[in-house]
């Protein structure tokens, strides 16, 4: 298949083209290496890509609404696996226009691209941050997104909709896999779990923000890639959102406990006030995807986060 991948230099997006590659897919990764954190971790990320004949990449930014239309019609994917984005929550907060800017003006410009193209298949990356602060858990796929707490959610529920206008206008099929928790090697440095291992292993002290109570369904990027290329197989309806988690939330407390554990390493934890902007827990309802996409998590917390360490302590 030839396969668009944007953002495809990212933690998430390198593991999915790494998967697309192995199965023999022809993908071209549209990136702007944006400044957010090293761009030589996105270089070392598509290292191997480069080398592969299968792959091209088009370093560009998803808001130059002519560099992708440009783009995409020279390639004729037959599906677009969207990731590129703003990602991180908190920072959303002060930078709100930005996040809009990137998210949802740069997801309707590759809709743009492709509505009048026969069947290019669009799969919109959102999140769990979608579900807000609703306080029913875990998250069902047809629960309310009316309560989002930041702008970087509400640019996810803003491009699930322009994902649900663009299909039914233009008969787009759209597959919307909200990701819970991601986690695994290459992982975003401003994550808790990589930011945690590295603090831990060089001895430097961690802050805890609230009690260490909050909770995350943490979930292996190699699932998530699963869970990927299982959507861009489906295609028993047009439209569809599906959860991508784990269903096993994890206290963030006991996440430093596995970490101590699987390191040998005794955390200094300095506890801080709760964050403006994150939510209490995330805990994915996934009977939809295990049903329909076959999905089913495999990487156990405590195997992800040895292969975790292992990879962190390889870089210090
Ligand atoms: N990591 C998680 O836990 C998580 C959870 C839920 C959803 N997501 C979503 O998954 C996607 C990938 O996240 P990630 O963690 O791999 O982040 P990442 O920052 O590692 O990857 C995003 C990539 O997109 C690129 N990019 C950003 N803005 C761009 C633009 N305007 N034009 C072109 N390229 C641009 C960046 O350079 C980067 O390489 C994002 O849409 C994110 O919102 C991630």
């Amino acid at each position: 298949m030839k396969i668009i991948v944007t953002g495809g230099a990212g933690f998430i997006g390198s593991h999915i083209t790494d998967r697309l590659l192995k199965e023999k897919n022809q993908v071209l990764c549209i990136d702007n290496f944006d400044n957010f954190y090293d761009i030589k971790e996105k270089q070392k990320n598509i290292e191997s890509h480069l080398k592969n004949r299968d792959y091209k990449l088009a370093e560009g930014d998803i808001t130059d609404k002519n560099f992708i239309s440009k783009t995409i019609n020279d390639f004729l994917p037959e599906a677009i696996i969207h990731l590129a984005a703003k990602t991180a929550v908190r920072p959303s907060i002060n930078t709100a226009e930005l996040y809009y800017h990137s998210n949802v003006t740069g997801t309707l410009n590759l809709l743009e691209a492709i509505k009048d193209k026969k069947n290019i298949k669009f799969i919109f990356t959102s999140s769990s941050s979608v579900y807000g602060l609703n306080t029913k858990v875990p998250f069902e796929e047809k629960d309310s997104i009316l309560n989002p707490a930041s702008p970087y959610a509400s640019t996810k529920i803003a491009g699930e909709s322009l994902c649900f206008s663009y299909h039914y206008n233009y008969k787009i099929p759209v597959v919307i896999l909200r990701l819970f928790s991601v986690y695994g090697t290459r992982q975003r440095p401003d994550l808790a779990v990589r930011k945690f291992i590295e603090r831990i292993c060089r001895g430097e002290e961690i802050s805890v923000f609230g009690d260490g109570g909050t909770s995350r369904d943490y979930t292996h990027v190699y699932d998530i890639t699963d869970g990927f290329c299982r959507a861009l197989d489906y295609t028993k309806k047009s439209f569809d959102i599906f959860n991508l988690g784990n269903s096993e939330p994890v206290k963030l407390i006991d996440l430093i406990g596995i970490i101590q554990k699987v390191s040998g390493i005794k955390p200094r934890i300095r506890y801080e006030n709760f964050q403006q902007g994150d939510v209490p827990i995330t805990y994915a309802d996934i009977s939809k995807a295990r049903k329909i996409l076959g999905y089913k998590p495999t990487v156990e917390l405590k195997t992800g986060i040895s292969e975790m360490v292992d990879w962190v302590q390889g870089k210090l």
